[in-house]
């Protein structure tokens, strides 16, 4: 049975500023605690409080006013060694006892903008082959001593609460979209509804922050209709769809983010978790998605890959070494834009050469692909607001497959 919901506070306001006529786009803007927020958006990824390779100020000087920390990471920062991480609701809890008294992790940060931090489930069970699943919570063993350790839905909104973040996750148990199994994918579709009813309960500030649902289900229509009917009778203040980005092909990807967005209500924000190459995001807008995030711009970063509108560039690549252009013709980035008028920019060349030994080719690319995925949800919404979202996918994507580099 569909619960009513005991209406939630929100602490946001989602003001629809415009739909694409032919597709499903939005344009919106997220009024969130900490600022409003332009969407759709693409959020970075600021695992350990820190984005590698962007200080907070410079994070802030590309645009950013949301980025995303992840509770499983933020504590075990804090934590002191041999300390248990989280505890079965009795022992100690140092991380916590440190981030409530820094003051939450704005503070932490030096952050001024919003946070979005991820309820820390899916990454111990994507990072730590040994995590288990149990109605409870999830098990697994502390990474730092090998002690047992338990996440519960209430451990996660608590550790939310003290981190202080604008937008918190529920926990929830999460699938590969690719496992044959229908039985445990079906349990897990339920059980993430009854985790989001124990995260409501134990959520302690739902007036200045917001609980997201994630709906999950797999690549099973049925199951994601159901969960998606499920979590929009709870009204939480928005809405994520979870389980995907795990290797699924690309037609079940966009079925399964048009059965949950047709069943969701027009006034609240959609955030699909885990996404992030551009192809990606801009098919997502176009199927009503308005929020994203994934480490691949900065992880891809590392690795001397820049993202360009006409495809990635690896600049390690030796055709490079002679190279005095821009990454990108016409990026206004801190790193492709010229240094002064009629000045020179950094070049693919300058990048290729200190990339090998040097951080600094990492940082630079990582300032690169941050504002490239910031600056092409600008220009979606731009299109969205000018009623011209159509064109703008068949012009990004007449760039990314014409190969010219
Ligand atoms: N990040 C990417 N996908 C997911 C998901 O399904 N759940 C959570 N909590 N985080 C994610
Ligand atoms: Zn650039």
């Amino acid at each position: 049975p569909i619960m009513a919901p005991a209406s939630m506070p929100s602490a946001l306001r989602f003001e629809l500023l415009g739909k694409c006529s032919v597709t499903k786009a939005r344009a919106a803007t997220l009024h969130l605690p900490h600022g409003p927020v332009p969407l759709p958006i693409f959020m970075p990824v600021a695992t350990q409080a820190s984005l590698k390779g962007l200080t907070p100020a410079q994070l802030e000087d590309q645009g950013c006013r949301l980025c995303l920390n992840n509770t499983y990471h933020l504590y075990g920062l804090l934590q002191l060694p041999h300390a248990p991480l989280l505890t079965n609701g009795r022992g100690l809890k140092p991380g916590q006892a440190t981030l409530d008294a820094v003051g939450g992790a704005h503070k932490l940060q030096a952050w001024p903008h919003n946070i979005l931090t991820d309820s820390g489930g899916f990454q111990m069970v994507s990072l730590l082959k040994l995590a288990k699943v149990t109605e409870e919570g999830v098990r697994f063993l502390s990474p730092h001593d090998g002690s047992p350790m338990l996440l519960t839905p209430e451990h996660s909104i608590s550790l939310q609460n003290s981190i202080g973040s604008d937008i918190i996750m529920q926990l929830d148990d999460v699938i590969a979209t690719t496992s044959p199994d229908h039985a445990r994918m079906k349990e897990a579709m339920e059980r993430s509804v009854r985790w989001l009813d124990r995260c409501i309960q134990a959520h302690k500030y739902p007036d200045r922050q917001n609980l997201f649902c994630i709906i999950q289900g797999g690549l099973h229509l049925d199951m994601r209709r159901e969960c998606t009917a499920q979590m929009v009778a709870r009204d939480t203040p928005g809405i994520a769809i979870g389980g995907l980005s795990g290797g699924e092909e690309k037609d079940a990807y966009c079925s399964v983010v048009k059965a949950c967005t047709e069943l969701l209500p027009e006034k609240k924000p959609r955030y699909v978790m885990g996404v992030g190459y551009p192809e990606d995001l801009v098919v997502s807008v176009a199927l009503g998605a308005d929020m994203f995030d994934c480490v691949w711009p900065t992880r891809t970063a590392r690795f001397g890959n820049a993202i360009t509108s006409r495809g990635v560039l690896n600049i390690r690549n030796a055709v490079y070494s002679e190279d005095f252009g821009p990454i990108e013709k016409g990026c206004r980035c801190t790193c492709c834009r010229p240094t002064s008028e009629g000045g020179l920019g950094i070049t693919r060349a300058y990048i290729y050469h200190v990339t090998a030994k040097e951080t600094a080719g990492a940082h630079l690319l990582t300032m690169h692909n941050v504002h490239y995925q910031l600056n092409l949800m600008r220009l979606a919404r731009e299109a969205i607001l000018k009623d011209r979202y159509p064109h703008f996918v068949r012009d990004f994507f007449s760039k990314l497959y014409d190969g010219d580099q």
